[in-house]
């Protein structure tokens, strides 16, 4: 096939179904106005909805010049002459979720090579990441001076340009190390990084989990009443898959969760001390009455952002304590309420806070463990994906063996490390090859050290070896 007709309504389809369309030529309006410009990949479909909205029912898809039809595992929809539809598998790439191997670093200029790359996505995510903050902050400024309003299309670019270097760079916010900060700081982090981990986990959770998921619902329909997975339209036994566009406002909403904050008087959110019951009510109120009210002063009727701005307190499971408010069963509570709320609890947990020593990663999902998932199976899901996302070692991070030598992470998968100190923090000279930590049969004493983290990463710097430090400047 060089050019092909498919009518728009045939690639919403494809498109909503996980594929991807690229034209190959420029479609423009009767008027002469671009409207697609060739070389975009659309896997989201408004931009389909506005060749519609133009006119355009159809539009040739030119193979020959570099367009095509994905669907949605990424196989070539090809048309032949004959009218018939065959698929084409994709090229098998090693991406960066892939098993690692050891085989996959003989050289010395391997191993630089993944260090560099490392280093190019914790740059480029420390950027983003700092934007995204300096965005909320704005917009919590600015509700406060209007008593509501802030600029929601810079909000909105904002989080989908972090959405989507999220995605691409395969999660890369668990590479950034954590500091200490002041409350103010705190509040605009972590609504940030609340954002990253819960878009990262559904993300996930969406590509991974949600056809174990629907098979797990019809096995078991018998036992699943309601369910709550669905959300609005739920009470039917089948998870329910999120779209493109669907993710993007589902970020939004993880972004702006806390945006009723910006209403509680400064001087609640600065202290550290306890809350009186009076001071607790009215903080209560950042989520289902501040927070809506926000919402609505910004002309704001997404329901999805209303349900995680007004629930993401609200119970996991029936009668779970402390949580706000209780107007909907936990079973209601849709999973991208669920997912924002477990993502809040996380990162306050491993986040450094004046009154509270944070916790390593692996003690964090181990609480959330114990305290949430076991009360419900299906949140085990979740939690899968939570791991997964979280990375308990991620590229980058550094850990203790059981030996006392401390290694440097090259990839999660494994994990896969280099050992860069003898068991008393002395430097080691020359450059070992990387372990794989995950093998079956490896010597105990070369296991991971989870009762030893790492604290102060500026610390670890000055031991660095120095073909680690040229590249891993500490951030
Ligand atoms: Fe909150
Ligand atoms: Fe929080």
């Amino acid at each position: 096939m060089i050019e092909a007709m498919f009518s728009i309504e045939n690639l919403i389809e494809i498109v909503k179904a996980g594929g991807k369309v690229k034209t190959g030529v420029d479609v423009y309006n009767e008027k002469g106005i671009l409207l697609l410009e060739k070389n975009i990949v659309v896997d989201k479909i408004k931009p389909l909805h506005i060749l519609q909205q133009n006119g355009v029912l159809s539009v040739p898809v030119n193979s020959h010049a570099d367009g095509g039809l994905w669907d949605g595992k990424g196989n070539l929809i090809r048309v032949g002459s004959d009218g018939q539809i065959e698929f084409v598998p994709p090229l098998t790439l090693k991406k960066s979720n892939a098993p690692a191997l050891v085989s996959d670093y003989r050289t010395d200029s391997d191993i630089e090579k993944r260090l560099l790359e490392i280093q190019t996505i914790k740059k480029e995510a420390v950027q983003q990441y700092d934007a995204a903050k300096k965005c909320l902050q704005k917009a919590f400024q600015q509700v406060r001076e209007t008593q509501g309003q802030f600029d929601v299309q810079e909000v909105e670019s904002r989080v989908s340009k972090l959405v989507d270097f999220s995605v691409a760079a395969d999660h890369p916010f668990p590479y950034l190390n954590r500091e200490i900060f002041f409350y103010d700081d705190y509040l605009y982090r972590h609504s940030t990084n609340v954002c990253a981990l819960a878009t990262a986990v559904l993300h996930r959770f969406n590509t991974h989990f949600s056809h174990t998921i629907d098979n797990f619902l019809s096995e078991n329909k018998a036992d699943i009443s309601g369910g709550g997975w669905g959300g609005d339209e739920a009470h039917s036994a089948s998870f329910v898959y999120y779209y493109g566009e669907d993710l993007n406002e589902i970020s939004l909403g993880f972004f702006l969760y806390d945006i009723g904050k910006a209403m509680v008087p400064e001087t609640l959110l600065n202290k550290t001390s306890r809350l009186t019951d009076k001071e607790f009510e009215i903080m209560k109120r950042h989520s289902f009455d501040y927070g809506a009210r926000v919402l609505e002063a910004n002309g704001i009727r997404s329901c999805v952002l209303n349900n995680i701005v007004r629930y993401h307190h609200a119970p996991l499971f029936e009668n779970e304590e402390g949580c706000y408010p209780l107007d909907k069963a936990s079973s209601d509570i849709p999973l991208y309420v669920r997912i924002c709320k477990l993502a809040d609890i996380y990162d306050a947990m491993t986040s450094k806070r004046s009154y509270n020593d944070a916790l390593n990663q692996v003690g964090a999902v181990t609480q959330l463990f114990r305290k949430y998932v076991k009360k419900d199976p299906m949140l085990q899901f979740v939690l899968r994906a939570f791991v997964k996302s979280v990375g308990l070692y991620p590229p980058g991070s550094i850990v203790y063996l059981k030996n006392g030598q401390m290694a440097y992470v090259l990839e999660s998968n494994g994990p896969l490390v280099i050992t860069f100190t003898d068991d008393k923090k002395n430097t080691l000279g020359a450059k070992p090859d990387p372990i794989d930590l995950g093998r079956p049969g490896l010597d105990e004493l070369l296991k991971i050290d989870m009762e030893r983290s790492v604290k102060t990463p500026k610390e670890v710097y000055r031991i660095l070896p120095r073909y680690i430090k040229n590249i891993a400047t500490p951030i």
